[in-house]
């Protein structure tokens, strides 16, 4: 199968697409033909070699597909060939096959198409089960999202406001904003040009926000923290512009909480609740709450390039990869 291998750590540009072996499936697993995968930053940082697993050379990332089932594996007894599904993946999904696990495989809802199918469950889910969860948002609350129109930041908007929350988007630039607006958002900070807390301050008579989902941090960290109201939660998602030190006094005088929100602790510790997300997500999507935006599409041998959109800031929504 042609593959998108990395071989040596690095910029995307390491990344060359071969001729491979396919994998198989092994007990508890499932084989996929992939139909499209999206790009993750996490694929960015794991061919980096900085990711939390490393795996051995060689060796394609991706972190989610969508496709068809070729073979199942040992012991899989809730899926057939040819059913259409998605997956949460260790790594793998740039290339023409690629194997999951059973508890990380769902079938694809009716009339969703390839491109959402392949870029669903990184975004949505983890963005949900940390305001679900962690952040506990409920309607009438006010949620900040920095990073708002990224991969994962626009799942945050699209989510809260699906839960009743108000959308305070946080992002670079005003088109960014105006991604962000029309996926939810009622007021937007551009945070390269303003000053995030005093315009927190004036959206919410200066009470603060509930809740802060954070998937950049650096120095956005500080103005963010201090735009959190009295009992806010701060949602510690993802470290794109780097990962700062928190200031205890700081969580001490409103009463606040800094919470780390890790997807994988739901995939391994708290199945059940990952499970409740996934009904709320696959309704919400029914429903039409949720609008995955697709804003470029590659065909595997441009993943590169796919990839570079988001080392590059360029990126809104997802970036996704179809295999043909
Ligand atoms: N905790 C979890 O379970 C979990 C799950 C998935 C992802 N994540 C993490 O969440 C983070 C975001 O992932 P993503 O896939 O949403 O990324 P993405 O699509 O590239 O979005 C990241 C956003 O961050 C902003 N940004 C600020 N500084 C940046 C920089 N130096 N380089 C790139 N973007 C920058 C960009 O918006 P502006 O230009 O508007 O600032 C961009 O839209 C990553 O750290 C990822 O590992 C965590």
């Amino acid at each position: 199968m042609r593959a998108v291998i990395c071989r040596e750590w690095g910029e995307p540009s390491v990344l060359k697409l071969e001729d491979v072996a396919p994998p198989t499936a092994g007990p508890g697993e499932i084989l996929l033909d992939v139909k499209s995968a999206s790009v993750n930053f996490a694929d960015i940082v794991m061919t980096e070699g900085n990711y939390q697993t490393k795996p051995d050379f060689p060796f394609a990332p991706g972190l989610e597909a969508a496709g068809t089932v070729a073979a199942l594996g040992e012991g899989v007894r809730d899926f057939a060939v040819g059913d259409r599904v998605l997956a949460k993946l260790a790594y793998g999904g740039f290339a023409e096959q690629a194997a999951a696990r059973v508890q990380d495989t769902y079938r694809v809802p009716d009339g969703m198409p390839w491109d959402v199918a392949g870029a669903f469950y990184v975004g949505y889910v983890s963005s949900h089960v940390a305001l679900r969860w962690q952040g506990e948002v409920q309607a009438g609350q006010t949620v900040l999202v920095l990073g708002a129109s990224g991969g994962t930041g626009l799942t945050a908007v699209e989510i809260s406001k699906a839960m009743g929350a108000t959308v305070i988007a946080g992002a670079g630039s005003a088109d960014k904003l105006a991604v962000a607006a029309a996926h939810g958002a009622d007021y937007g900070i551009n945070y390269r040009d303003e000053d995030l807390k005093a315009r927190v301050n004036e959206l919410t008579g200066g009470e603060g926000v509930d809740v802060v989902f954070d998937p950049v941090a650096g120095d956005l960290f500080d103005p963010a923290l201090s735009s959190l109201g009295w009992g806010g939660r701060y949602l510690i998602f993802g470290f794109v512009g780097g990962t700062p030190k928190i200031p205890a006094n700081r969580l001490l005088v409103k009463h606040r909480s800094a919470m780390g929100c890790s997807l994988r602790y739901f995939t391994e510790r708290a199945p059940d609740k990952l499970a409740i997300s996934m009904d709320e997500l696959f309704k919400m999507y029914d429903d039409g709450k949720l609008k995955p935006l697709i804003s470029a599409t590659y065909p595997l041998e441009q993943a590169v390039e796919a990839m570079e959109m988001l080392r590059q800031r360029k990126a809104t929504g997802r970036v996704v990869v179809t295999v043909s």
